[in-house]
């Protein structure tokens, strides 16, 4: 019996372009989306552009335009990119829809009239002049926790604090630049509470990966607090039916959106999509996230569909993040690459493979490196896979008028039968969606075939015409273990797949081929892929780059305030500067901090003495390219306690944060200790 099964991706949101980083988790889902068809399960995978919320409504109004003419625009641009990508949903559909409303407003009601909406009136920071409340993103602060300056208003970069916005000292609004106040709003909250013993029961249930029922643990155990669902206009979004002026929070409604793509795509095919989401369905429901937006989906989430009385999902698949050269992705460093640069230089399916060969089942995060990626593509897809075809082709379609052997060899099929029982491990690990094993297993099927063909040489035999036939049959064994591989990859590479059904003139399916392919004519071989050029990457790069130059000249030129840049603070007196003791500082070690991903821990050298200070630029730097190099710190700051120890003085660095900072550094005149004025 087949299975019935629901496949999700996270939405991405409708106001930027798509990048590797997404494709890890698209492609991560595409795979086993062919993989369940390819086993001939029924595999629907639904998903949608995330549309609403303050970002975008802001990113519109800097553009003049209406919200809805900007999530058309980005909707058309990531349906180019997911098609350029040889991704497959069954339907891509935006939050911004009918169906979605109708959906968030029954999950809404349901849970409202179930006891699990509770209103409450609390204080939120107000920006007058643009007459908005601030969402936390857009207010910056002094860290209450640590006193860091220049941190976001739900956590600090600094000393990993989480904390309200209301608590940052000295905030400033990121959207006009003036001071913000307080004011009373009453805002709808979903009770989270109520559902305890189902989370617990849910996070027990073995369907979770373990880090990530790990984190639930977490969670449970520090108690759930009831999540603000509702948001005041302005926003863009949909109005809460019984509260006007509020609107749902863009993440209650996006998750929402998975039925409503569902809902969409039933119009077209006549399915009864209701019984799906019912408790008790037998299709199965998997949702394919990052490990960023795990608290969403393992409790938020369950918890509305319960509290609404629809079904939970089977499971939630969580992927780590990409980074690359080990460093998060960075629009400086052009490394933060979109799909559209890469499509003009690349294949999709190097990336797509490339992914597959470092994709598990954890959530560990995935790094990638150019060098590594070049000599994997070429060594194993060029190299190993497409050469079997390439090298047996040509003599068929010369030789023998493009026939294969009337019967395979006795003495092969043994042989055969070692590539075609490869087929249950390699499904399996698909299906675990361990696809770096899973690609493993194929090139050594692969090797294999090399090794047959490398031993055979058909190239030597050809000359001797008493050994023609031989030669057909070496080369029909060549061409049955290139179909077996084909197959096998064809959930990660669709396009090589087509190709080969071209050129070998048959359909590929699981289940032909308990059957060598003999008597059969072939088509004239095309080359199917070309190798990788270090010159493609760097074309790449040189665009990403050039694109985050021209973003920020244009933001300047038209007068457009920089979201980086902050307003001017009040005016000092020179014995104000004073007062603070900058030093030439050598970096005489860094080292990672055991349970805080963004600090660094830094021993300085001064000269007079040596200092410990834990900088939260673990995103931008690797420590270890940190040591020995000068740098500028406050030597005179008050020494903190931080969570992981001593904090004596802090070292100045530039950017807006994260993976863009860039700590200061003096040139080579300067050594250690000197005072800089
Ligand atoms: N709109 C929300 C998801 C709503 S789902 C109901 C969102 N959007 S996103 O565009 O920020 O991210 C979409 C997905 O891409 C998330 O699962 C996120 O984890 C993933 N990734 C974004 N950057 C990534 C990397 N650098 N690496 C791996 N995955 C990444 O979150
Ligand atoms: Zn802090």
């Amino acid at each position: 019996m087949s299975r019935r099964i629901l496949v999700t991706s996270a939405l991405p949101y409708a106001n930027g372009a798509l990048h590797i980083g997404h494709m890890l988790e698209y492609i991560q889902t595409d795979v086993w989306v062919r993989y369940q068809r390819l086993m001939g399960n029924e595999c629907q995978w639904v998903w949608a552009d995330d549309a609403h919320g303050t970002p975008i409504m802001l990113k519109a109004q800097a553009e003049g335009i209406e919200p809805e003419e900007l999530i058309a625009r980005v909707k058309s641009e990531h349906e180019r990119d997911i098609a350029g990508f040889l991704l497959s949903p069954d339907n891509f559909h935006t939050t911004h829809s009918t169906e979605n409303r109708e959906l968030a407003n029954l999950i809404y009601e349901r849970n409202r009239d179930n006891g699990n909406i509770v209103r409450r009136t609390i204080k939120q920071l107000y920006d007058r002049e643009r007459e908005m409340f601030l969402p936390d993103r857009f207010v910056k602060g002094i860290c209450p926790n640590c006193g860091a300056a220049d941190q976001y208003g739900d956590n600090c970069e600094n000393c990993s604090a989480t904390y309200d916005a209301t608590d940052l000292k000295d905030p400033i609004s990121q959207v006009s630049g003036t001071t913000p106040e307080l004011r009373d709003s009453e805002q709808l909250f979903f009770a989270l509470g109520n559902f305890s013993d189902m989370l617990r029961e849910w996070t027990d249930s073995g369907s979770l990966q373990p880090e990530v029922a790990n984190k639930l643990k977490e969670w449970l155990e520090g108690g759930l607090k009831d999540w603000d669902i509702s948001r005041n206009a302005p926003y863009f979004g949909f109005e809460i039916p019984d509260a006007p002026g509020k609107y749902f929070y863009v993440w209650l409604d996006a998750p929402i959106a998975y039925i409503a793509s569902h809902k969409n795509l039933a119009a077209r095919t006549g399915e009864d999509w209701e019984a799906s989401w019912k408790p008790g369905s037998d299709v199965e429901l998997y949702h394919f996230i990052g490990k960023d937006i795990i608290n969403f989906h393992g409790l938020f989430w369950p918890a509305m569909l319960e509290g609404a009385g629809f079904r939970k999902p089977t499971g939630v698949f969580c992927h780590g993040f990409l980074t690359v050269d080990n460093l998060k992705m960075s629009k400086s460093r052009g490394t933060s690459i979109t799909i559209e640069t890469w499509l003009k230089h690349l294949q999709p399916e190097y990336l797509r493979y490339y992914f597959a060969s470092k994709l598990s089942g954890s959530v560990v995060d995935l790094n990638m490196n150019f060098d590594d990626f070049i000599t994997r593509v070429n060594a194993d897809l060029v190299g190993k896979v497409v050469n079997i075809a390439s090298r047996c082709a040509g003599f068929i379609s010369k030789r023998f008028d493009g026939r294969l052997a009337t019967a395979y060899p006795e003495d092969m099929i043994e042989d055969y039968r070692h590539f075609t029982s490869a087929q249950s491990i390699i499904m399996q690990y698909y299906e675990q969606r361990e696809y770096g094993k899973a690609m493993r297993e194929i090139m050594l099927l692969a090797e294999h075939a090399n090794t047959y063909i490398n031993d055979a040489e058909p190239w030597v035999k050809i000359k001797d015409p008493e050994q023609a036939e031989a030669v057909q049959q070496i080369c029909t064994i060549g061409l049955n273990y290139f179909r077996i591989i084909a197959t096998y990859l064809s959930p990660v590479l669709p396009e090589l797949a087509s190709k080969t059904e071209e050129f070998l003139n048959t359909t590929l399916t699981l289940e032909s081929l308990e059957q060598p392919l003999c008597d059969h004519a072939i088509n004239r071989f095309k080359p199917m892929m070309t190798r990788v050029e270090a010159s493609q990457i760097e074309k790449v790069m040189d665009e990403t780059k050039a694109n985050a130059d021209a973003k920020k000249a244009s933001g300047s030129a038209a007068g457009n305030q920089d979201a980086s840049l902050e307003p001017l603070k009040p005016e000092i007196e020179i014995d104000d500067f004073d007062k603070v003791d900058l030093r030439v500082a050598v970096i005489t070690d860094a080292q990672p901090v055991e349970g805080a991903d963004k600090l660094v821990q830094l021993t300085l050298d001064i000269g007079i003495e040596t200092r410990t200070v834990f900088a939260g630029i673990k995103a931008a730097y690797d420590p270890a390219d940190l040591i020995g190099r000068r740098t500028v710190m406050v030597a005179n700051l008050k020494p903190r306690k931080m969570r992981f120890g001593l904090s004596s003085g802090m070292v100045l660095a530039a950017g807006p944060g994260g993976s863009d900072l860039f700590i200061l550094t003096p040139d080579d005149g300067a050594t250690a200790g000197m005072r800089v004025k």
